[in-house]
């Protein structure tokens, strides 16, 4: 473990809002009062009516109920564009950078009110009401931001399914979300690549029918229409008016679905609302990047995970900042990209994902050094914990030593960061997360509950609310509190684990539950082996993450075979090809091991932790085995593991 530190620079100091001493007592006052620290805070949003009740929460297993600013009014959109017209109509607040380095757009705060009036009257000619739910299912362009904010103008819920998904994951989610309208692009276009979206809801159609699908044209392929379902978007746009009302929205009103992986089952709608959620995306975006007017901010993720909903849209647009939007991929056309496209846009703040960062360390420093970077005042980390290794070349390599590195902890269910430096404020030690946000109760708790004090190691759970937390799994309440409220009643129970050193600093030490995160997407274990099960010739599946020098996990998959089939390498690559068809690519195992037996408890339950340690080849480390049903099943495993 690195020990490590990096104080904040002395110029960062200077100019800090907030520094150590503010941060202390900011927080100090958030936790004891935070009715008073979040009354005050939200304040920074527009509101359409005020609100007089600032919090309203319970975490009691029986009846979790979350609810900020309650009864106050306003529109995220508008806070998002409207309120900024009057000073800000002609800055850009999107650029878009394309996946041919010769393509880019700016798109004005002006132009961006039309564009997302524009949508949000064609959602409403096809009949979307408040409420309703709307799937957006696009590539990283413009219009995708265009139609999140649309829904939001009108008070319809989105639910951005990420592009990479499959037909059959996207199905699920429409069916989910009864979604009757559905938005995608005939293609997408990503490292030269094309990807057919509109057949792809085409085929999810076929399973979960729809009422209306707007086409948006990216590539101008041939794709099939179905007159009467399938409308263009450029010529919908064109029909309508270009200006659009904001509806007046509670605060307590839902702005967005997004699906993520757990421990079990299907993934769950994680529902975020209205107010607290804007309050909180646009507070830590601006703290935690230090985001100052004019200042240049990307980040690289994809709109279709939280990071690309929080910190590319809402948080940044909130502040009335210049967000940029990459529809391309980081080493195309060369491992140099990211580096030419600050250089080109002069980005001032770059915020992207470990595994990003391990992957263009490994293609060594020549490819970014031969860019100026000069721009550059501050670099983020988001989606897995990052290893000192990385950590320092991101520093010395990328930042020239120059840049302060914010390592921001957080979830789908958290709607913003909750563990983070703040760059003006916190001593930087890599791979550590450092220390709470405003208003955000840490707290590391043994198994059985109990609160460990000091310097200590356990399961990472949250005390107390804050603005941006979901509120509910969307048509399940009860699985809401079974998830995240019940194994430790009275707490938010994050499923991730974490050290605390003596200094108070925060370590996330990764997943304690069946997740995996795989190159910094989220996967349920449960998930891939429901897709293996799913083949003809498998009877059995069992799913573990294993350490992964570039994506941080890898996807390790015993498979035990129907009787009679025989294992052979071209099943083994089958099956791969089956669990990114059924799935999408980030699913694709990348080990499939024959498994003739997995190793079972008595009563039936497969045993991941030694599975876990044998994908590891951690042999030596299985741990008592003599529990298991058929101890002789191990011998086979291992044998078979150590052969590869
Ligand atoms: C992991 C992404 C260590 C963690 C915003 C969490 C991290 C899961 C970090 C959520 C970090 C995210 N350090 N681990 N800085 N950020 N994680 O929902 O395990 O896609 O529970 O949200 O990613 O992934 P999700």
């Amino acid at each position: 473990m690195s020990h490590k530190i990096y104080p904040v620079p002395e110029d960062w100091k200077k100019t800090a809002r907030i520094d150590d001493a503010r941060y202390r007592a900011l927080y100090e006052r958030s936790v004891k009062d935070p009715k008073g620290f979040w009354g005050e805070q939200a304040l920074r949003i527009d509101w359409i009516s005020p609100f007089t009740k600032v919090k309203h929460t319970s975490f009691d297993t029986h009846n979790v109920s979350i609810r900020w600013f309650e009864d106050g009014t306003t529109n995220v959109a508008m806070n998002c564009v409207d309120r900024h017209l009057p000073e800000r109509a002609h800055r850009t607040a999107i650029i878009w950078e394309g996946d041919d380095p010769s393509v880019s757009r700016h798109i004005t705060y002006g132009e961006l009110h039309e564009a997302v009036c524009r949508f949000a009257n064609v959602l409403k000619k096809h009949g979307v009401k408040k409420g309703d739910r709307v799937t957006i299912y696009l590539p990283m362009i413009p219009e995708a931001a265009f139609a999140m904010l649309a829904c939001a103008r009108i008070g319809a819920v989105h639910s951005v399914v990420f592009g990479g998904f499959s037909p059959d994951a996207l199905a699920g989610r429409i069916e989910d979300a009864q979604s009757e309208v559905i938005v995608t692009a005939d293609e997408g276009l990503r490292g030269g690549k094309k990807i057919p979206l509109k057949a792809n809801v085409d085929a999810a159609l076929d399973k979960t029918p729809a009422k209306t699908v707007i086409v948006v044209t990216r590539t101008g392929a041939e794709i099939d229409m179905q007159p009467g379902r399938d409308f263009r978007y450029e010529e919908e746009a064109a029909r309508v008016h270009a200006d659009c009302p904001y509806a007046e929205m509670d605060a307590e009103d839902p702005l967005f679905i997004l699906y993520t992986s757990g421990s079990t089952g299907k993934p769950k709608g994680a529902l975020h609302t209205t107010g607290g959620y804007l309050v909180y995306a646009s507070l830590t975006h601006e703290l935690v990047f230090d985001y100052r007017d004019g200042d240049v901010y990307w980040c690289t993720a994809d709109v279709g995970w939280v990071t690309g909903h929080s910190y590319i849209i809402y948080g940044p647009l909130a502040n009335g900042a210049t967000t940029l939007m990459f529809e391309g991929v980081p080493n195309y056309p060369s491992v140099s990209r990211f580096w030419e496209i600050v250089d080109k846009h002069k980005v001032n703040i770059f915020y992207t994902a470990p595994t990003a960062i391990r992957a263009l360390m490994a293609a060594g420093d020549a490819p970014v050094k031969k860019t100026s970077r000069a721009s550059l005042r501050l670099l983020g980390s988001v989606g897995e914990p990052i290893n000192p290794e990385a950590w320092e070349w991101y520093h010395r390599v990328v930042g020239e030593g120059r840049c302060p590195i914010v390592d921001t902890w957080w979830q789908t269910e958290t709607g913003g960061a909750l563990i983070t430096p703040l760059p003006g404020a916190t001593d930087l030690k890599p791979g550590s997360a450092t220390r709470p946000f405003f208003g955000v109760v840490p707290e590391i708790i043994d198994p059985l509950g109990n609160v460990l004090e000091g310097a200590c190691e356990g399961l990472l759970v949250i005390a107390d609310s804050w603005p941006g937390q979901m509120r509910t799994v969307f048509g399940d309440h009860e699985r809401f509190a079974q998830t995240y409220f019940t194994a430790y009643p009275g707490k938010y129970f994050t499923g991730d684990g974490a050290r605390r050193d003596a200094d108070g600093d925060y370590w996330i030490t990764g997943r304690v539950d069946d997740v995996i995160n795989v190159s910094g997407h989220r996967l349920g274990t449960a998930e891939v082996e429901s897709a293996l099960v799913a083949h003809e010739r498998v009877s059995e599946a069992a799913v573990v993450g294993y350490p992964h020098d570039i994506k941080g996990q890898g996807i390790y998959a015993y498979v035990t075979l129907n009787a009679g089939v025989t294992p052979s390498e071209h099943l083994r690559k089958e099956l791969a090809h089956w669990v990114r068809h059924e799935i999408g690519p980030i699913a694709t195992p990348d080990v499939v091991q024959f498994a003739p037996g997995l190793p079972k408890t008595r009563s039936g339950k497969i045993m991941r932790r030694i599975l876990r340690k044998i994908a590891e080849g951690e042999f030596g480390a299985l741990g008592d085995t003599s529990t298991l049903a058929d101890p002789s099943v191990v011998e086979e495993l291992v044998r078979e593991r150590a052969g590869k």
